[in-house]
């Protein structure tokens, strides 16, 4: 299993802090946001891990993060241009994948959760996980039924089928890169990651599992102060 950390992005919403630097180095509690997603890797076994960063502030990363040998992993570090969208990650990464399978996660997703098992035991096809949320009109909204099979998945629906949201770490095998060049940008000019999913959905080959953990997608002042809360709490 290969490990991608997409780090890239405009940050829009968290100007101005993110005028002077990349949202994923911006402290939270005691280190850079982006130590979340690396370790939510590293802690499930994965020690390949491919960086996609923004040209600006990219020396920043590599200063930071080097080799990556201080966290028991070997770093590879790509620049996106653009940010083209989530699904870009594995275009991005096709060579990097190869015949691997490999986990995705976003480098602005704080998890409290150990994905060993999950990742572990992942074998073809794609992996998405639904953790329930009180708002989840907000994101990218599951439903599925005893078996865990996936029913749909609706991007900011109107109205929920469910309270379960998708969060920012997917699994997938190697066709994921066929998938993702297949995607044609959205209204809003992105390759959006439903895009990808929904082909695995499409082949009967898409599995969700639901999560129960503390969870922050931390791209607004709010989630991000959340978050600083959280950890400052649990690490103390
Ligand atoms: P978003 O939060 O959707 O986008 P953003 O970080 O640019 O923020 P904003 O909406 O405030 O402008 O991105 C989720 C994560 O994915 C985040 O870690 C940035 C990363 N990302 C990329 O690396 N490349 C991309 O093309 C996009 C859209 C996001």
């Amino acid at each position: 299993m290969k490990g991608i950390v997409l780090a890239g992005g405009r940050a829009t919403r968290l100007r101005p802090l993110t005028q002077i630097t990349s949202k994923q180095l911006l402290p939270v509690y005691n280190k850079p946001m982006i130590f979340y997603p690396i370790e939510t890797l590293t802690k499930a076994g994965i020690t390949d891990i491919l960086i996609i960063i923004a040209p600006d502030y990219s020396g920043q990363f590599l200063n930071l993060l080097g080799t990556g040998e201080q966290f028991g992993a070997k770093f590879t570090y790509e620049i996106q241009e653009e940010p083209r969208g989530l699904a870009d990650a594995f275009i991005m990464g096709e060579q990097f994948i190869g015949n691997d399978n490999v986990t995705m996660i976003l480098g602005d997703n704080i998890f409290d959760y150990d994905f060993t098992n999950e990742i572990s035991q992942f074998d073809k096809g794609g992996l998405i996980f639904a953790k329930k949320v009180p708002d989840p009109a907000r994101y990218a909204v599951v439903e599925f039924d005893n078996a865990n099979n996936v029913l749909s998945i609706v991007e900011k629906p109107e109205n929920p089928k469910s309270d379960y949201a998708v969060p920012g770490i997917y699994l997938f095998d190697n066709k994921v890169s066929e998938f993702a060049k297949k995607v044609t940008p959205s209204k809003r000019g992105e390759l959006e990651i439903p895009d990808v999913y929904n082909q695995y959905l499409e082949r009967g080959e898409l599995k969700v599992k639901t999560i129960d953990c503390e969870w922050e997608d931390a791209g607004t002042f709010n989630s991000l102060l959340r978050a600083n809360n959280y950890w400052a709490k649990k690490i103390r």
